[in-house]
């Protein structure tokens, strides 16, 4: 759906996106992932046609954003930053005259807008005037106008951003429901959004991706994945012993005891799984124990990892 090669923009002296490589399949939902200034913006302005590269490639269903801006942006609908929003029309006549802006016209008009605002919960907002919506029914009219034309991508900056917890619930109900019908590529600098919406992450930082590939299998080969937590009673060196000697464990930890219970750190193979070993042994040793805890690494761990500078 989605191909970029080699994207390059720089102001001036200054490169915000360096040497960007990635593809997008359809039905996929790709989270852009980095922290403010990373580039997103950037690279998103420059899938959609708003800014040219400096060099390199990129084409949108099979258009090239180039040699084919037209049938390229006809394929995708674009939800900037900032909203620009004509604070003055109501929500109807804003989608009118966006939709004419787009070349839609005709019959196709009203029953699309009449779609859009259906999609996006905006039917008991669609008579009032913009400046008078929160800033989450804003949102919604951002993308009701994305949505026009029906194109085949998404492509959402930092959907969320500004928005309440309850409103940030609702526009991620939205994208998943629009999900089943459109590629979404979004971007965000929340891990967990990504993490609860997303198929494929895009982790982007200074300018240059660092990372593509799905959640499950950006952390499991994480430094954080095999990691244990253990809380027993008895005498912590025969554990410590017995845990060495077992031959995924790297190291074990004793740490502070909390009430009287001893608690150990492991540390093993990223990817393996020591709690049955641990708790085998413990519970040989006769010692009572209260808690075993494989680690989950989250996305955060991965994104640490990947943008660590040292
Ligand atoms: N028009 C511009 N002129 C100069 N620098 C820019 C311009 N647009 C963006 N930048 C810089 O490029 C970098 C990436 O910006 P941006 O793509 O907006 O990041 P993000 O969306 O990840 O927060 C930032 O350092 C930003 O200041
Ligand atoms: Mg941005």
């Amino acid at each position: 759906m989605v191909t970029a090669e080699h994207l390059n923009k720089t102001f001036g002296r200054f490169t915000a996106v360096k040497d960007a490589t990635f593809s997008v399949d359809r039905g996929e939902i790709v989270g852009f992932l980095g922290p403010n200034g990373a580039g997103k913006t950037t690279t998103m302005k420059m899938l959609t046609g708003y800014l040219p590269p400096t060099a390199g490639t990129a084409s949108i269903a099979g258009y090239d954003i180039l040699d084919n801006p037209l049938e390229a942006r006809r394929h995708l609908g674009y939800m900037p930053e900032n909203v620009p929003l004509y604070d003055d029309m109501r929500v109807m006549e804003y989608l009118d005259y966006r939709a004419r802006l787009k070349g839609i016209c005709g019959k196709s008009v009203r029953e699309q807008i009449a779609e859009v605002i259906d999609k996006c919960g905006l039917e008991p907002k669609r008579k009032n005037l913009i400046h008078t919506l929160s800033k989450g029914y804003r949102q919604r009219v951002g993308l009701a106008d994305a949505l026009l034309g029906n194109p085949d991508l998404l492509i959402l900056d930092e959907p969320t951003n500004g928005l309440d917890p309850n409103q940030i619930r609702q526009i991620r109900e939205l994208i998943r429901a629009l999900a089943e019908n459109h590629t979404v590529i979004l971007s965000t600098h929340i891990l967990s959004e990504v993490e609860m919406i997303c198929n494929k992450v895009i982790i982007i930082d200074q300018g240059e991706i660092k990372a593509a590939d799905t959640p499950e299998n950006l952390t499991r080969g994480l430094r954080a994945a095999g990691r244990v937590s253990i809380e027993f009673k008895g005498d912590p060196e025969r554990v410590v012993a017995e845990l060495e000697a077992f031959a995924p464990v790297k190291k074990v930890i004793l740490e502070e005891p909390i009430d009287g219970w001893n608690r150990l750190l492991v540390r093993a193979e990223p990817g393996t799984d020591t709690r049955e070993k641990a708790a085998a042994i413990i519970t040989e040793l006769g010692f009572p124990m209260r808690h075993i805890y494989r680690h989950i690494p989250s996305l955060e761990d991965v994104f640490v990892e990947m943008t660590r500078r040292d």
